[in-house]
This record gives C-alpha cells, structure tokens and sequence, in this order.
C-alpha cells in the first residue's frame, strides 16, 4: 500500500505520474519507492511549482541590500590586537582543555573532478608523504588530544557515493589513532530532481525517484537522524568546528578562533580570507539586509563584485574560507525548527525515463537539482560573527584537476607553508626545497621553533619529509 500521507501530497500536487507502474512493481520495489516518497519534502515541491512562473528562481540569492560584512574580526597587526588575539587564544585553549569542543567534517563529496574516482578526502595530497586529505585532518586531532588531554569526537558527514569507501579507508587504518569511539560517520540525506520546466518529480526507472544529495546543509537533519547532537550534549561538548573535505590547510579548533567565538557571543562564526581577484570562484561574507551572510559567488552581481575601495582594494573582498564555528544548542534549533534552511537550485541535464519508461539521457539542462546550504543558517543566529583569517596560511582547498586549486596548488601551498615556519625559526633552507611538516611534530610556527634543534642539521637537496 502506499504511504497515506505521501498519496495525498502526489494527489494536491499533480505529481500523479510517479505511480503510474505501481501495479507492475515487486513488493521490493514498492517499499523503496514508498521510502523515497517518504522523503519527499512536499513544501519544497509546492514552493517551486508556485514559483515556476517566476523570473527570479533562485531562493533567497543575494536579493536585497547588500553591503560588507559590520560584524567582522580582522587578522591582528597592532600589538593590542595580537594581545586580544591572545587572549582569545587563551580561552580556546581553555575551551579544549575541558572537552567542550567536537569537530565535524563534511566529506560527501567525490574526487570525480580531479578524476579520482574515490570520495575526495582519500585523495593523497601529501607533498613528500602522500598522505590522504583525511589522514592530515586526523593528524591535527590526535595532535590536539595529545596536547589538551580531552578527547574530541570526530563526526564525519558522507553520502551514499562516499559512506561505504571512507568507512572502510578509516577501518583499514586503525582510524589513524583516532579511536574508534571518537569517529562517528553519518550519511546526508537526499532530496528529488524536477523537470525544470513542469515541476514534476523526475524518475529514474518504473517507481524509482531521481534523488540527489540534499547538498551540505543537510547536514542538520542528518545529526539530528543520527542522534548526534545528543550524544554530542552527553559528551559535554558546546562548540561544533566544522570543515571541509578539501582543505589541507585548516587550522581544526584553532583556539584563537574558539575565543573569538565565545567572546562575541556568536552562535555561529565563520573564517574568511581576502579574494584574490573580483571573479574569485568563493563564496562571500555580506551584510544581507542588515543581517551577516553568506552568499555565493554566482549570487554577486558583477558590478558589486568589482566595486572598489579608495585605496584600490575589493569592497567585497571577504571570501568564505567555509570554516565554521557552531553553537551545538544553535545548530541543533534550527535543525528542529520546522523552517529549517531554504532550497538552492541547480540546473543539471538529469536522466529520467519518458512517457513509455524509456531512459532518456538528457543533451540539455532538464531538471533542477535541490541542495541545502550549511552557510544559510548564519541570517538566522542572534549574533554571527567573520573572522578574518591568513589566506597564505590556511586556505588551499582541492578542486580542480589543473591551474588554482589543482593537487599541484594545494602542495605548493603546503610546502610554502612549510618553509615559512623554518624559516621563521631561522633554519636556513633553499627557496626550492620541498618539505612537508607532519602537524604530529609541528602544528605551527612557534611548535617548530620549540624543536628546531632536530632540524637545523637536515639538508634540503631532497623532498624532506618532517615527522613525529
Ligand atoms: C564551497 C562554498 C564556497 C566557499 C568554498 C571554499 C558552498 C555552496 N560553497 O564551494 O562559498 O568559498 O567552498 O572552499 O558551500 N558537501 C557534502 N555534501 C553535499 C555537497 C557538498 O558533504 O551535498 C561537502 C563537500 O564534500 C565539501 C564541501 O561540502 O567538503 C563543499 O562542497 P563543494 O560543493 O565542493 O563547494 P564549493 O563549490 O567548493
């Protein structure tokens, strides 16, 4: 029997059609289309069949008035602002000493791009070590237990297209030191593909829906699904740091940033760094009708992304480095709240089958694919707070398979940063030298200085590989 309640959604809604061959269905296949319909959110279906005739589709997208971010923390450059710095550093430390911070890592998506067929946190990006994405991460963790003495759980985001091989990937590795009863993974949920042009729910075979993954942001009805904000709450952890899978760079629970957090009394905060050019490919940190936002890139008008400062810099210069501080009860609110996050679409050439349940590959853009987004939730929160970061220092994510942002990029950022803090501690190395700093010996410029006296007699003629 099909769900009542589904039924009645399809009926209100004209979306009739998905049932047409449910006479022909096995039981098996009755059940997986009553789940899938089961997940529908109906109210997002509804809302885009109200607004199909629209010439402004897109939810929320940067419409209203738009100015540079007010409630920002620059990176520090007078001494006051280093004390304060400080001291926030300080209250992280503190924050992390008493097991109140856990760490979430957002690792649905693939390498398919960079034509690694894998999930892309596998990808080994290691300049000299070829470690993975997701043995660096773990890496600073265990560093930070080490250093702080509290455990911190490691909840870790995948999809249908990455659960099963980054499970596996952690398993076969002992999760890299981590301890099994840290790692929690937990999988996104999905949301329906619609013809773009009817609305109608797009089907992929007789009685199976064309799903996609619900984007980031579902990332809130996924915790909440797994049970893990109340594992999280029985843990005693209050602060949530979440990354992405794709950056090497990431300081995890960097306590300044912790301190900063606390200090504004910000639920949710977010690390921005400069743009390097107008059309940059980042998201940005905005003022959206007088509340802090973000709004992607495609979203800026050209006009406003090319507006300039008197002194010749970007007006909207704070690009969204996508690390987040999160107030565990903020997150877990607005994951309850019926409201939730808005829908964003995507216009995709999607397979369906037609009127006689052939599949058709479609030639052009048929269907519109519905993503969540982790960044929407911060109009929401009392107060949100932009914290400036070092784009040298902690911004080099993977995502392309050549130019900025290749594997290629991310090393050579990663080594720079390695002969940056060498040199700061006045080991005298060659600008062409290839040297990676495992983060479980160094996990900063004044860590390395600490132990300079292991490195100073290294030679760099070769890759040069620094390790516990
Ligand atoms: C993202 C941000 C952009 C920011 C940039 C910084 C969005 C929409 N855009 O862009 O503002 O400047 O990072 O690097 O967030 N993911 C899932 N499930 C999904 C979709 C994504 O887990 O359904 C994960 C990916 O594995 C990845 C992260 O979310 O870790 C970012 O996703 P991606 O689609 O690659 O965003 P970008 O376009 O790179």
């Amino acid at each position: 029997m099909i769900d009542v309640a589904s039924l009645s959604q399809i009926e209100q809604l004209g979306q009739q059609h998905v049932l047409r061959y449910w006479s022909e269905l096995s039981e098996t296949q009755k059940a997986r289309l009553n789940e899938q319909l089961t997940h529908v959110d109906w109210e997002m279906i509804r809302y885009y069949l109200s607004d199909l005739k629209s010439s402004e589709r897109d939810v929320r997208s940067g419409r209203g008035t738009i100015a540079p971010p007010a409630h920002i923390v620059r990176c520090p450059r007078t001494d006051a602002e280093l004390d304060s710095w400080d001291e926030a550093r300080r209250k992280g430390e503190q924050i992390l000493r008493e097991g109140k911070a856990g760490v979430i890592l957002l690792a649905g998506g693939q390498g398919t791009r960079l034509g690694f067929p894998h999930p892309k946190g596998m990808y080994p990006i290691g300049p000299v070590s070829g470690k993975s994405l997701f043995e660096m991460f773990a890496d600073q963790v265990v560093t930070l237990v080490a250093r702080f003495g509290h455990s911190i759980p490691y909840l870790i985001m995948t999809s249908d297209g990455t659960h099963e091989e980054t499970v596996a990937f952690f398993e076969q590795r002992d999760y890299f030191g981590l301890g099994h009863a840290n790692v929690f993974f937990f999988r996104q949920g999905y949301a329906p593909c619609v013809d773009s042009e009817t609305g109608k729910l797009l089907c992929v075979d007789k009685g199976v829906l064309g799903m996609s993954p619900d984007g980031h942001g579902g990332l809130l009805a996924a915790l909440l699904k797994a049970g893990l904000f109340s594992e999280m709450k029985n843990r005693g952890v209050e602060f949530l740091f979440l990354h992405q899978v794709d950056n090497p760079l990431v300081k995890i629970c960097d306590p300044a940033f912790l301190g900063l957090h606390v200090r504004h009394g910000s639920e949710v905060s977010t690390k921005v760094v400069s743009k390097t050019s107008p059309d940059e490919k980042v998201g940005l940190a905005v003022d959206l009708n007088g509340r802090t936002a973000i709004i992607e890139y495609s979203d800026l008008p050209s006009e406003l992304a090319n507006e300039r400062e008197a002194d010749g810099g970007l007006r909207f210069w704070a690009g969204n480095a996508a690390i987040h501080i999160f107030n565990r009860s903020f997150m877990e609110t607005v994951a309850t709240s019926a409201a939730n996050l808005p829908w964003h679409r995507a216009h995709k050439r999607i397979p369906h089958i037609d009127d006689e349940g052939h599949l058709i590959q479609s030639e052009v853009e048929n269907g519109i694919k519905f993503e969540r987004f982790l960044f929407d939730t911060l109009p929401l929160a009392k107060t949100a707070l932009i914290v400036e970061s070092s784009r040298n220092e902690e911004f080099a994510p993977l995502k392309n398979s050549s130019g900025e942002f290749s594997a290629e990029y991310v090393r050579t950022h990663i080594v720079q940063v390695a002969l940056n803090w060498l040199k700061a501690a006045a080991v005298t190395v060659p600008e062409a030298a290839t040297v990676e700093i495992s983060f479980r010996f160094a996990s900063s410029a004044e860590d390395l200085a600490l132990r300079v006296k292991e490195v100073e007699d290294l030679t760099f003629d070769r890759p040069v590989y620094i390790g516990p």
